[in-house]
Parts: C-alpha cells; structure tokens; sequence
C-alpha cells in the first residue's frame, strides 16, 4: 500500500470505474454546507467515492434539490438530503465522518479572520448539534477562519464533555494541493510525484509550505523558494480576486476536501499509513493546535508527526506566524467562553 502523502493515490477513486465495495465497511458521511459552491461539488466527488455507504447532505436550504441529482449517480452510497435545524439531527445520526463547509466565504480585500463573526456562530451551533447527535464522528472542518473555528469546535465538545482531540481536524489540504501543483510547475516535475508538507495554520502567513521537504527533489533559488511561499500563503486570494466577488476558491477545495476524507475513511478503515497534513491540537510546538503531518487510523488522529528539518527560511517563518495564529486560537476560544 502506497502511503497517501507521497504520491496522493486517495484521489484514484474519482477515475476508478466498476469498483467492487464488497469488502468496505459501512460508513456513513455528513455534509454540512452541502448546498453551498463548495457544498456541491463536495457532494458530487464523496458519491463518487466508494468507502462511502451513506451520504447525508444538510444545508439550511436547497439540500433537497442537491440530494435529488447527486442520488441519480449509479455508485454505492445511498444519498439523503436535509434541510433546517428539525433535520440536522437525523443527517448526523450514525455518522462516522462530518464534513463542515457551512458559512460564508470571502470577498476581495477581505482576510479569513474577517469572516469570523459569521462562521464562528455557525461552526459553534453544529459542532453542538454533532457533540449531541454523533460525538464519536471524525469532525473535518472547512468554514473559515479555520485557525479560530477548530478551537471553538474544541471548546464546543469539551463544553458537551464528548471532546476527542483525535477526531477533530480543519482542513489544510487545500494549501497542500497548491504547494504540490505550484512546486511541480517551477521544479517541471511531474505534479503526480510531488509531495510538499504545509505545516502551521490556514491564513496568509501562518500557512508554511516546507519546500525543502519536496519531493522529488529539484535545485530551485531562493528567490523561488520564496515565491512559491507566498504564492502558496496567497493562494486563496488568488481564487477570490479571479472570482472578483463571487465567492472564494470551491472546486480546488471540493478536490482537496474529498482527498482529506477519502483518507479519513481509510484510516477508519484500518489501512496503515495513511498520512496528511492537517490542523488539529498538538504538541508539535507551544501552540495548542498546530498543521502538520498526522498519520490517520482507526482512530482518527493516531500520530501527530513533527516538523522534521527546517530550512532558516522556513525557521523564520514559523517564528513570524506563532502571534497571529496563537491570537486566532484565543479568539476562537474566547468566542466560545463569551456567546
Ligand atoms: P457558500 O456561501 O457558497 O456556501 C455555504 C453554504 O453554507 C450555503 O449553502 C449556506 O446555506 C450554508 N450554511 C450557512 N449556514 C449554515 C448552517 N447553519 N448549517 C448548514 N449550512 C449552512 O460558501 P463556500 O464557498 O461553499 O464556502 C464555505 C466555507 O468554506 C467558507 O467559510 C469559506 O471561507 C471556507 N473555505 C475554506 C477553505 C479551506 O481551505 N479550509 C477554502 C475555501 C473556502
């Protein structure tokens, strides 16, 4: 078995055709934001997915319409759409993995941090609803600010006394599959073989691609080195620019997301190391929640990998993000304590 990180085959199963399911376990999947840009494309590559036995799609509005389309699609799962707070519990009941893009996105000129007043209620009212209704599921969170809405998801859980920080995990693979396609494009290697870890959190500076872990290896300049690091860190940006107010990037990070939970689901699964970067409570440095390198199992989260060697660049980056992301951690908890 090929380990995820270094040569991404979870993303096979979209071009598997004929797949037999036979020998994968029941699993039941949860979209919460499942009408939304990301929402939808989410929905689309999780039924294409075949670990997943039941797919529930939750939005406050539309999911009917998503479910009923999505449902069409002859693979394994078996599509059910929700809609409002009176449905939520029947869409998380059973779940084993809970995926979270609910929430607003940016627009130009706006920072993730600027969406917190929105996303953070929002992330607060269905972590409640999933510490409730399925406290045992593998939480992934989207909604931004991820480095403030992980943390309140925390808070949300220990308040309910159901918190695992094994099954809580925000999504940073995005930053992930723009340091690979960005790396493969300088380098002019083959973006299949790229491996890039994408470490410390998921806003403009606090997101730190470690170009000196590449692989495969390739002879770049500084100067390239440090402009594939802000172009990885601006990445988002770059989406919502382009976009020029109609949201922020969906369809990278629909891709990104269903490549997370597909290894989510295998390392439920029990296939051994299957390892992704992700933004969950850590040890790694002082910082209570850190991205790195985790290794996935039956568990969810059952190693938090650590940094490995830094280049100076990198070592002056991670000393430059620890303020902003420790202040966005403590606004997230704040944000808990007070509301
Ligand atoms: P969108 O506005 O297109 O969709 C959001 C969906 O959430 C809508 O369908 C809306 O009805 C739904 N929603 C709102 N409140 C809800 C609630 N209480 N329960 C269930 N659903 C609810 O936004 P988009 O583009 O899909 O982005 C969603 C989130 O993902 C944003 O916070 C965005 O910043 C974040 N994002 C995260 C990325 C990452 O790398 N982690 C990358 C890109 C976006």
């Amino acid at each position: 078995l090929r380990k995820s990180s270094t040569v991404a085959p979870s993303s096979s199963y979209v071009l598997r055709r004929g797949f037999s399911s036979e020998l994968a376990p029941e699993r039941k999947v949860a979209i919460l934001g499942a009408a939304g840009g990301i929402g939808q494309p989410l929905s689309l590559l999780m039924k294409l997915n075949p670990l997943v036995s039941k797919l529930a799609l939750y939005d406050i509005a539309g999911t009917p319409g998503v479910a009923a389309d999505v449902s069409h699609i002859n693979t394994r799962s078996e599509v059910t759409g929700y809609m409002g707070d009176d449905q939520l519990k029947q869409a998380l009941e059973g779940s084993d993995v809970v995926i979270i893009p609910a929430g607003v996105p940016r627009k130009p000129g706006m920072t993730r941090d600027d969406l917190f007043n929105i996303n953070a209620g929002i992330v607060k009212s269905l972590c409640s609803a999933i510490g409730k209704y399925c406290p045992n599921a593998l939480v992934t969170v989207i909604s931004n600010p991820v480095n403030s809405t992980v943390p309140i998801a925390a808070e949300v859980f220990k308040g309910l006394g159901v918190y695992d920080e094994k099954k809580l995990l925000g999504v940073t693979t995005l930053d992930v599959v723009r340091a690979k396609t960005f790396y493969a494009g300088k380098a002019k290697v083959n973006v299949a073989e790229v491996n890039v870890p994408v470490v410390g959190g998921h806003a403009g500076i606090t997101i730190l691609p470690l170009f000196s872990q590449a692989s495969p290896r390739a002879n770049l300049s500084d100067e390239d080195i440090k402009a594939l690091t802000k172009r990885t860190q601006d990445g988002g940006t770059e989406v919502v620019e382009a976009k020029a107010g109609k949201g922020s990037a969906t369809l990278s990070m629909a891709y990104a997301g269903a490549i997370f939970a597909d290894a989510c689901l295998k390392g439920l699964n029990g296939v051994p190391d299957v390892v992704e970067c992700s933004f969950v409570q850590s040890t790694v440095t002082e910082l209570p929640f850190f991205a790195s390198k985790v290794r996935l199992g039956k568990n969810g989260v059952e190693e938090v990998l650590g940094l490995g060697l830094l280049s100076e660049f990198e070592q002056q980056g991670l000393e430059a993000l620890k303020p902003e992301l420790k202040s966005s951690i403590e606004k997230g908890i704040k944000f808990v304590h007070q509301s």
